[in-house]
């Protein structure tokens, strides 16, 4: 039976900041894995909990580049500026005048932690309703918590504020457990402390935390939910922690992939991005790098050195070889596309053999349009063969190797472009004379 909640829930995601330790032009939040952008990553976690029908996205460095990735991606999602970016607290009160009259819950969340899970989202949100809290914050018991804020409990264990490592104490620094930078609000009551949040810190920021202290001098109803899976918070500051949460989402999503009967040679050399689904008893051999989301079925074999980019949907008993890039393409049941080729904006059917060196040509640069190839069911194409889109090569027809294809091609057909074979005999031995001759 699907859980009701007390109230309403709408998000804020903070994505103002520069990331100035990323070193790039890029804002943070647009780094990508897999070729989606971190931002991406947590608006898709969020968004999977149907309850959520409304959020904010709070941009500021670069937010034109922000809001872009937003608007066309995310329809209930709206954008809000921060400029100049006064720290966490500072940003969250931007979004009070869109939420006037809101009476329910607000999960406030980071744009740089993009392997938090809704799982995790919707126990957190859960667990706020049935405490019926006030506030409730996302904590985390780390051996190493350098950097993060620290969850402060008085003698009672009760949990009363919120310290940032650069206004912590020495026994406060201590402190294992930290603050995940997730909250949920009831944000009728909540977000009038606001108005009274300060910046006397080390960063002479305006902290969110502090929303701790004000709630708890208020009497408030305030909690901590500890999370088990330390992972799913990792937040991304450099590209090493960038190449960390590809590595760990990674994993998972090959773990996933092998309890669901696919098997996996190598796990060093294999990535295969989370939104790919395959099916079981398909091999997947070294060095196979699957990226966007793709659809690959049963008992297919796909590798070593394959390249699938994104919109593959590949059925059944489907040979993809080595040096072999796959984008945007239907590829139908046991069709092989064994060795050193190009298969773009393609569909190919059922029983399709592709020879070594097939391209399909499907971009015009200088008009910038991308063109489709259709080769039909259980024709074949030759070694080094190039089908210059749009083109269709119908039923069993055959292109014959070196071919260069620019007209639709008949079922049961051949075409072939290839100039007439000539062999002019004793042409080295010639040569040869011609050479010694000279040298005398
Ligand atoms: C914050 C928390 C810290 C917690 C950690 C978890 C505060 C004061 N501290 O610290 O307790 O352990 O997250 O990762 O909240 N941002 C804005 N506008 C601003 C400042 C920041 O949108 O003015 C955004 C950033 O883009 C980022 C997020 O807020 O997505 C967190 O900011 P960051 O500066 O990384 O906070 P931390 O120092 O990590
Ligand atoms: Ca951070």
């Amino acid at each position: 039976m699907e859980f009701m909640l007390n109230k309403k829930v709408k998000s804020i995601v903070l994505a103002a900041g520069k990331g100035t330790r990323m070193k790039s032009e890029l804002p943070k939040v647009l780094h990508s894995i897999f070729d989606k952008p971190l931002l991406g990553y947590v608006m898709d976690s969020v968004n999977k909990l149907d309850y959520i029908d409304e959020n904010f996205i709070i941009v500021g460095h670069e937010a034109e580049k922000v809001e872009e990735f937003v608007k066309k991606n995310y329809e209930n999602a709206k954008c809000i500026m921060q400029c100049p970016q006064l720290g966490t607290g500072d940003a969250v009160s931007k979004a009070v005048p869109f939420l006037k009259d809101f009476d329910g819950y607000v999960i406030v969340l980071c744009g740089d932690t993009p392997l938090i899970t809704s799982e995790t989202i919707k126990n957190f949100i859960e667990f706020h309703d049935n405490n019926h809290a006030d506030l409730t914050v996302m904590s985390a018991i780390f051996e190493n918590p350098k950097n993060y804020g620290r969850i402060i409990r008085d003698k009672n264990n009760k949990f009363i504020a919120i310290v940032e490592e650069k206004d912590a104490l020495p026994q406060q620094k201590a402190v294992k457990e930290i603050n995940a930078g997730i909250y949920c609000i009831n944000w009728k009551i909540v977000s009038t402390a606001f108005n009274s949040l300060q910046n006397n810190n080390a960063q002479g920021e305006y902290y969110l935390t502090d929303i701790v202290k004000w709630a708890v001098s208020k009497n408030l109803n305030v909690q901590s939910y500890i999370l088990d899976n330390n992972e799913e918070i990792f937040g991304i500051n450099s590209k090493a922690d960038l190449a960390e949460a590809v590595k760990i989402l990674n994993k998972k999503s090959l773990i996933k992939l092998m309890n669901e009967g696919v098997q996996i040679t190598d796990l060093n050399s294999t990535f295969i991005s989370p939104e790919t689904t395959i099916g079981a008893d398909t091999v997947i051999l070294p060095n196979v790098y699957i990226t966007g989301k793709n659809i690959i079925g049963k008992n297919c074999k796909i590798g070593p050195f394959s390249h699938i980019r994104n919109g593959a949907v590949i059925g059944n008993n489907v040979r993809i070889g080595n040096f072999v890039e796959i984008k945007k393409s239907v590829i139908k049941d046991n069709t092989n596309v064994s060795h050193l080729s190009y298969i773009g904006d393609s569909e190919l059917g059922s029983h399709v053999n592709i020879g070594a060196g097939t391209i399909t040509a499907n971009y015009n640069p200088i008009s910038k349009i991308k063109s489709k190839t259709i080769i039909k069911d259980g024709a074949n194409t030759g070694s080094n063969s190039v089908l210059v889109a749009p083109v269709t090569v119908n039923e069993m027809a055959s292109v014959a190797a070196g071919s260069v294809i620019t007209k639709d091609v008949e079922s049961y057909s051949l075409a072939v472009t290839r100039p007439p074979l000539r062999i002019i005999q004793d042409w080295v031995k010639r040569k040869i004379e011609q050479l010694s001759g000279g040298i005398k």
